[in-house]
C-alpha cells in the first residue's frame, strides 16, 4: 500500500502522504471527478489528493467537496477542514475535525534559488545564507520556507497573500530531519503560527494546525 507517511497531529488532525503508483482507474473508484482536470498527470494528482482524505478519516464526504471562489476546496458544514498538496508522485493531505490546516508539499530542487528572491525577505535570507557550509541543508531550508508560506497561503484560504510582506519567519527549530517554524501572518492583524516541516529523501512537507 503506497500510504507513504502518516502522523496523527492531535486527536481530530492527521496528515498523510501517498506515492503515487497507481493508473487513475485505482482512484477513480473512490473519488469522484468534480473538477475538469484535462492534464492527465494533474488529474492523476488531483485524484490522488482527493483518495488520501478517507483514508485518513474514513467518513470524509468527498462528494460535498465544494470549491470556493479562491480555488480553496472545503465542506460546506465543515465537517473537515483539510488541505492538499501534491509534486511529482507525492501526494499530501492533511484533514481536521476541529483545526484549521494547511499543507505543502515540494519537490527539492536547486531552481528554487531563481525565486527565492520572491518569498524570502531580506532578514529570511540573511539567516538561510548562514547555512553556507551544508549546501543541501540549505537549498532544504530555503524549499522549507517556500513550503511552510505556500501552506499558510492554503491555511488563510482567502488570497492575496504576497509572501515576503505578509509572512514572517522569525525562527527554525530543526532537529535531525524535522522542525518547525515560528511565523508571523499578517494578514487581518497579526497571528503567531508555528508551521512544522519534515525532510524526506527529494522532497520536504510543511503544514499548520491553528
Ligand atoms: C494555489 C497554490 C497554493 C497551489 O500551489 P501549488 O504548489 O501549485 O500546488 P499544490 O499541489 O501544492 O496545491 C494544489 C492544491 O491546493 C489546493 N488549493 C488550490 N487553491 C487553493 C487556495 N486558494 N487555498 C487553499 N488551497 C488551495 C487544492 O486542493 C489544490 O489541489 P487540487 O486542485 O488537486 O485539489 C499556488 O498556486 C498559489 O497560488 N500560491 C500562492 C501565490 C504565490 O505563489 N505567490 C507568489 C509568491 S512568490
Amino acid at each position: 500500500m503506497p500510504l507513504f507517511y502518516q502522523h496523527n497531529i492531535n486527536e481530530t488532525t492527521k496528515i498523510g502522504i501517498w506515492r503515487i503508483e497507481e493508473h487513475e482507474d485505482f482512484f477513480l473508484q473512490r473519488v469522484p471527478l468534480l473538477n475538469d482536470v484535462s492534464h492527465p498527470y494533474k488529474r492523476l494528482q488531483h485524484l490522488a489528493g482527493r483518495y488520501l482524505l478517507p483514508v485518513l478519516f474514513n467518513d470524509f464526504p468527498l462528494d460535498e467537496i465544494i470549491i470556493a471562489d479562491t480555488k480553496k476546496p472545503f465542506l460546506e458544514n465543515e465537517q473537515y477542514h483539510f488541505s492538499i498538496s501534491h509534486s511529482g508522485n507525492f501526494v499530501a493531505a492533511i484533514a481536521s475535525k476541529e483545526n484549521r490546516v494547511g499543507v505543502d508539499l515540494e519537490l527539492v530542487t536547486p531552481r528554487i534559488n531563481n525565486i527565492s528572491g520572491k518569498f524570502l525577505s531580506d532578514s529570511e535570507k540573511k539567516y538561510i545564507d548562514g547555512w553556507n557550509e551544508l549546501p543541501q541543508l540549505k537549498l532544504q531550508l530555503t524549499t522549507v520556507y517556500w513550503s511552510a508560506k505556500e501552506a499558510l497561503f492554503k491555511w488563510y484560504g482567502k488570497g492575496g497573500v504576497d509572501f515576503r510582506k505578509h509572512i514572517e519567519i522569525n525562527s527554525v527549530k530543526h532537529n535531525r530531519n524535522k522542525g518547525s517554524l515560528d511565523c508571523l501572518f499578517k494578514k487581518e492583524g497579526m497571528t503567531e503560527l508555528v508551521v512544522h516541516y519534515q525532510l524526506f529523501t527529494g522532497f520536504v512537507s510543511a503544514w499548520v494546525c491553528t
